[in-house]
């Protein structure tokens, strides 16, 4: 296959520092679904596809089989490395002093890589489970959020800048107001900030205010997340590609109403990093916003057909005496 395959045609955002960063992305959240092999297959044909950002968490307990695909595309001449955005967060276990460059080199070592394109702290409190725990499982030692916790948080990844192991730093999972709190303490401001973004979940006041302040947003689980672990299913949970705006769109230019979610996001101005391990669904979820985009009518109809529905709600991050995931979200219970 040539070096570079049409990623060309593929949209840029453009991040505060001048860099460029695809318009789309490949998650690689395997969902406790699919292998870290799978998901390490999927990340190296969706760059011979064409992808060139690749969202990836210590986590997610996959990096070392996603830094042998990497390798591999490097060393089959498919990309440079240079040709890559790579993104990394830390993980809510490493926040303490020294923990976060210790985590961030350790992802390096397992991606094969020396610097990484993005680096985001995962969750904004140190608050963490076990992998794969109930919905209802605490730990003793979650606690709500300090904005004087996070700032040292923040110095690490400013110290990861500064010392050329990631080109830019960004957060997860924050509200206006945590953000409020945060950002005139920054000395290296945050580049792209991710965040849940689907139609049934469109968040417009974190949007504008991101967007407002150049920072580009990243959108997670951006077809709904029909895949996710049980623990974060609710019976009030909208699905995304299910919203009748969605279906008519879909009908409307043929195409699966995932491929619809995507247009909506790329067209807004986020960036979606859905997630697939399925070749004939990350090669349809890329086509589908390089062409035949949604009209005016669509994207206002969709606009509207918001539900404010949030999925992964966080609450096994919740503090003893805390019982409303609302409080994670600044929101009244
Ligand atoms: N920062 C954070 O806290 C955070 C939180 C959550 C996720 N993320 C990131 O965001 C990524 C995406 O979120 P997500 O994986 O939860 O959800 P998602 O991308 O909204 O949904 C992924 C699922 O959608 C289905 N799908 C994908 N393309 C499709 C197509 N063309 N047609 C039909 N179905 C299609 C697949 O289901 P099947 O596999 O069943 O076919 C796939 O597993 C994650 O992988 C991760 O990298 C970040």
């Amino acid at each position: 296959m040539a070096k570079g395959t049409a990623p060309e045609g593929i949209p840029v955002r453009k991040l505060y520092t001048g860099a460029e960063m695809p318009a789309i992305g490949l998650g690689t959240f395997g969902s406790d679904k699919y292998s870290a092999a799978q998901v390490a297959e999927a990340v190296y044909g969706a760059v011979r596809s064409g992808y060139r950002l690749i969202d990836c968490a210590s986590v997610y307990q996959n990096e070392k089989e996603i830094g042998k695909a990497f390798a591999k595309l490097f060393s089959d001449g498919i990309v440079d490395r240079e040709e890559l955005f790579i993104t990394g967060k830390v993980w809510n276990d490493m926040h303490g002093d020294g923990q976060v460059i210790r985590s961030c080199r350790k992802s390096l070592e397992e991606l094969g890589l020396s610097y990484l394109d993005l680096y985001l702290i995962h969750w904004p409190f140190p608050n963490y489970h076990a992998p794969g725990c109930g919905g209802d499982s605490r730990n003793p030692d979650s606690r709500p959020f300090s904005a004087k916790e996070y700032m040292g948080v923040w110095r690490q990844c400013e110290e990861l800048v500064e010392s050329g192991l990631v080109k830019h730093i960004g957060m997860s999972n924050m509200t206006v107001k945590k953000l409020e709190a945060v950002l005139p303490l920054c000395r290296i401001r945050p580049a792209a900030i991710e965040m849940e973004l689907h139609p049934a979940f469109q968040q417009p006041e974190l949007f504008r205010y991101v967007t407002e302040r150049g920072i580009v947003p990243i959108g997670f689980c951006p077809i709904g997340s029909p895949s996710r672990p049980e623990r974060d299913r609710t019976p009030e949970d909208v699905a995304a590609a299910e919203l009748p705006e969605i279906r008519k769109a879909a009908e409307a230019h043929q195409v699966h109403p995932a491929v619809i979610c995507l247009k909506w996001a790329v067209q807004r101005g986020q960036v979606p990093i859905p997630f697939s391990v399925k070749e004939s669904q990350y090669v349809d979820n890329l086509r589908g916003i390089l062409e035949d985009p949604l009209t005016e009518e669509e994207m206002e109809q969709i606009r509207l057909a918001d539900k404010n529905c949030r999925l992964v709600k966080g609450q096994v991050f919740l503090w003893p005496g805390a019982e409303d995931w609302r409080l994670l979200w600044d929101e009244e219970p």
